[in-house]
């Protein structure tokens, strides 16, 4: 299994407060099977994240502690960038990690509204060769409302990571729904822990992965976890396949939810 999204580094984000945390969640993550990890802490603009080279001494200070403890993960460094009309440029000054030397990028959108720009920044990015991978969309309040907004972004070029928490109802029971829906119409094609820390979203991967094998075959499961994130490690593009439009469907429990909505 490979994870695309962590905090597993210590002293950055509201991730792994200390090396002692972060190597227990990088123990906890070997015990799941978990083989690579791309270590993404947070950059959001003018937040003072502007930390590449300090992450990059981090990242190199826990694979000390990593040999120590025996410990068989290798750690990818990269970022989960917080939406910014100026990401480009952020990028052209190295302000942020892309992840691992790929032309990949991870970035975070605002869970109350996704920014009406972000259709030009996934054209932009794409014509500068960089490819955008939208985190956890199944948290994003309008995509919980219409999950086909996703697949407006997925045709414009982006890719999309689900967290696996999600499908263990982490984040409640809507976005439980919502990360289904997007799996079962071909909208997702990384998974992540979204790990903090030991007890707080833990790097937990097993029991989500049971989750999955209702919902998905094997072989897509094995893209996700295996093939999808091994294509960014040596840096290949691939297209994202085709999405099923989802349509809702109109029981009776909808059509008297709808009626009350209003
Ligand atoms: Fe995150």
């Amino acid at each position: 299994m490979i994870d695309v999204h962590s905090h597993v580094l210590p002293f950055i984000d509201d991730g792994a407060k200390d090396m002692a945390t972060s190597i227990e969640m990088l123990k906890i993550a070997e015990g799941e099977g978990i083989k690579y990890i791309f270590a993404t802490p947070h950059y959001i603009e003018n937040e003072g994240y502007n930390e590449k080279l300090k992450n990059n001494e981090i990242l190199e200070q826990v694979n000390i502690e990593l040999k120590k403890e025996n410990i068989d993960i290798e750690i990818i460094l990269g970022n989960e960038v917080y939406i910014s009309p100026n990401i480009i440029e952020l990028i052209e000054k190295e302000e942020v990690s892309l992840l691992g030397d790929s032309n990949y990028l991870l970035i975070e959108l605002p869970m109350a509204q996704i920014p009406i720009y972000l259709e030009d920044i996934i054209y932009e990015l794409k014509l500068k060769g960089i490819i955008p991978i939208i985190a956890h969309p199944e948290r994003y309040r309008e995509v919980k409302n219409d999950p086909n907004i996703l697949k407006k972004y997925i045709e414009l070029g982006a890719f999309a990571q689900l967290n696996l928490g999600s499908l263990m109802g982490d984040y409640g029971d809507d976005i439980e729904r919502t990360a289904k829906i997007l799996l079962e119409h071909n909208m997702i094609h990384f998974l992540g822990t979204d790990a903090h820390s030991r007890t707080r979203r833990p790097p937990r991967a097993k029991d989500a992965i049971k989750v999955l094998e209702a919902i998905i075959s094997k072989e897509k499961i094995n893209d996700l976890i295996e093939i999808n994130p091994m294509r960014i490690i040596n840096n290949e593009e691939f297209e994202a396949g085709d999405v099923t439009q989802y349509k809702e469907k109109k029981g009776i429990l909808n059509f008297l939810k709808e009626k009350f909505k209003k």
